[in-house]
């Protein structure tokens, strides 16, 4: 990137009088901001007619600023793109003020804008302009009319025909009329590579010519789907007394819980400053985690096929995934008593454009809290865990994904994500070597991963925090441990950025410990929540590889790094066609403290996929998650005043079970089938 006519103060940006009053400042754009945007823009003469927003979302103030409770203006980023040119920039606009704050113009050489929407519709006719794409087709006896085209980011590999160029490469698919599902038809060994700018095809990789595979994957048809399994009954979640949530505008309040959240074109729902209300420490809110989001994730593929081998996508800086978010639907995508919450972003003309239903909120129950039968006291109580849950679904082209956010009772906090919709395909080749599975006759799955970022910006307690490793580590028999059953635990501190680039170890149980330095519990040790990682393969692809390159966040599970106003995204700012080097490792460069600092924490986590049969026609919900659980965060179990299900007026009761369920202070014992578990056992 290049800086032109800029100058941008970094810091505060406060402005007293220009500052907007009782304002979150970071609270998730407007409409209103929005179309402010654009008329600023438009006012300094920076819109053509060609120019489409790629990116428009809030410039979020630095966190000193905003936890000084200071007054700030509301700066809003966007990234424009001349299609005509390709000239293209990075624009922070104050609408505060209605100010061009900086605008810096994007050459090119260290990443281009995202790719829009309109250049993907506009690959069909552009390829259809090719004779020597029609030549191709025509090889495999197939016309440009039979074909859906999958247009993909093009990765950064140096060739010389590519540079300074837009790039995107394309791949063919044949469905046998518009309702047919073309993923089951690969037109494999064939890749276009198009300059968006020219708006032409530079060059064709033609590789071979493979039998296109013909087995339906038509998992919505009626016939593929076989006889309907007629023996489900409904499942109805019902609260009579309503949902124990309150929302108030973006801010959530929900039994000791209390956040605020908002949605952003690329990283989709954000969570904001989560605090628990600490009931022994007389209802003191207390902050957990500043801002929490998925801030990047890329999909690396393990095909080194001619026409496949560049095949990574970075949904969220490659496609800016929270632009397809779902509109949910109650009863379908979430059950029960469902909140939802629109989310606003900027078209490619930069109109708002609301996404309706985009974030679910509900409250779900989790099963057993805490139980005990003491055999001394005859005491039997048990309590009931819940969670509510904030999530959102996204499609980007064949995966669908979604991000769900639990918040549990107990001060737990997970993330989980659900990855379903259909396999990416490809001509199998079993003479290629092991690379895919085969999923139906002729039809190949590529080996791949989903590697998810999550950018954790920690306040445990307040911002001065710290990372230990603790692993659970064996005592070797000698003196002291004569009987070698001694086990212990090693804790390590993190203290520089170099020591904080980690890989999980779930041989050695290990967990990180976000302590703050400052605070104790009552038994004097640090406060601190603990990051639990499953602890999946880092990237697979070659350290020496374009894509560990470009994926530099992938190659560790841990990243820590100091907070700073501008590090925002793991894998940089400008991901599609940057060559490398971008986002986490150049952070962490200069190897700074970590140690008693505000920090983020970025986690990578996600699955290694080695496709199977049954994931095929549509992929039944993989998961991956992580979590972060209290440890000696507070003083006691916090949990203990949770009413019991009976206090609720749900209790068991002989009655409704009818099946010999006995009851006594509350707690009930059942025999017999499922339904005589009564309500609330
Ligand atoms: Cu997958």
């Amino acid at each position: 990137m290049t800086t032109m006519s800029t100058t941008r103060t970094r810091g505060p940006q406060r402005s007293g009088d220009r500052a907007t009053p009782g304002i979150d400042p970071l609270r998730g754009l407007t409409a209103a901001e929005i179309d402010a945007t654009r008329e600023i823009l438009g006012e300094a003469g920076l819109l053509s007619e060609q120019t489409r927003f790629v990116y428009v979302g809030l410039d979020e103030p630095a966190k000193p600023d905003v936890l000084a409770g200071i007054e700030l203006p509301r700066i809003v980023r966007a990234l424009l793109l001349d299609r005509v040119t390709g000239a293209s920039a990075d624009v922070r606009v104050s609408v505060t003020d209605r100010s061009i704050l900086r605008r810096d113009e994007i050459d090119g050489t260290n990443g281009q804008v995202p790719i829009l929407d309109v250049e993907f519709e506009a690959i069909y006719d552009l390829l259809g302009a090719e004779p020597e794409w029609h030549e191709a087709l025509a090889k495999r006896g197939i016309t440009h009319e039979q074909v859906a085209l999958a247009p993909l980011s093009a990765g950064e590999y140096g060739f010389d025909a590519e540079r300074g160029r837009r790039v995107i490469r394309v791949l063919a698919f044949m469905r046998n009329d518009e309702q047919d599902h073309c993923w089951a038809h690969p037109v494999d060994g064939l890749c276009a590579y198009v300059d968006m700018i020219e708006g032409r095809m530079f060059e064709l990789v033609d590789h071979k010519v493979y039998d296109i595979p013909v087995e339906s994957g038509n998992f919505d048809d009626p016939e593929v789907q076989g006889a309907p399994l007629d023996t489900l009954k409904p499942i109805s979640i019902t609260q009579p007394e309503g949902p124990s949530f309150a929302v108030e505008e973006d801010r959530v309040s929900w039994a000791n819980w209390r956040f605020s959240l908002a949605f952003d074109a690329r990283e989709g729902l954000v969570l904001r400053r989560i605090r628990y209300v600490d009931a022994d420490q007389g209802g003191v809110e207390r902050d957990i985690v500043y801002r929490a989001s998925i801030a990047e994730m890329v999909v690396p593929y393990g095909d080194p096929s001619p026409s496949r081998f560049w095949q990574n996508y970075f949904d969220t800086g490659e496609y800016v995934f929270g632009r397809y978010a779902n509109s949910l639907q109650l009863g379908c995508d979430c059950l029960g008593e469902i909140h939802y919450f629109d989310a606003t972003i900027a078209d490619e003309f930069g109109h708002p454009r609301v996404i309706p239903n985009a974030i679910c909120m509900h409250e779900e129950d989790y099963g057993t809290l805490w139980k005990h039968t003491d055999i001394y006291t005859g005491s039997n109580e048990v309590r009931r865990q819940r969670r509510l849950v904030i999530s959102f679904f996204t499609t980007v082209g064949n995966y669908d994904y979604g991000f769900y956010w639990y918040l549990y009772l107990d001060g737990t906090i997970e993330c989980e994500a659900k990855l379903t919709g259909v396999l990416f395909s490809s001509a199998y080749d079993p003479e290629a070597g092991d690379h895919a599975s085969e999923v139906a006759p002729g039809l190949g799955a590529p080996y791949h991963q989903h590697l998810f970022s999550a950018r954790l910006d920690m306040m445990v307690d307040g911002v001065t925090n710290a990372v230990e490793e603790v692993d659970a580590m064996r005592v070797p028999m000698g003196k002291g441990n004569e009987y070698g059953n001694a086990f212990t635990k090693r804790t390590t501190r993190l203290r520089t950025e170099a020591e904080g680039a980690r890989d999980a170890d779930p041989v050695a149980g290990r967990a990180w410990h976000i302590v703050n330095t400052e605070k104790r519990n009552r038994l004097g040790r640090p406060v601190a929540y603990e990051l639990l990682a499953q602890g999946s393969p880092t990237l697979l692809a070659d350290p020496e590889s374009v894509i560990a390159k470009r994926a530099g966040f992938t190659r560790k599970h841990l990243w820590v790094t100091r907070y700073d106003q501008d590090e925002r995204y793991p894998a940089g700012d400008l991901v599609n066609q940057n060559p490398g080097g971008d986002g986490l490792p150049r952070y962490t460069e200069a190897d700074r403290s970590i140690d008693g600092e505000d920090i983020v924490l970025w986690h990578t986590f996600g699955p290694t996929h080695f496709p199977r049969v049954e994931d095929w026609p549509v992929m039944p919900v993989d998961y991956a998650k992580f979590t972060l659980k209290p440890y000696g965060f507070f003083g006691r179990n916090p949990t203990l005043n949770v009413p019991s299900s009976e206090s609720l007026g749900m209790a068991c009761h002989t009655d409704a079970a009818g099946d010999g369920c006995q009851c006594e202070a509350g707690a009930c014992t059942c025999a017999g089938h499922g339904h005589g578990h009564g309500h609330g056992a």
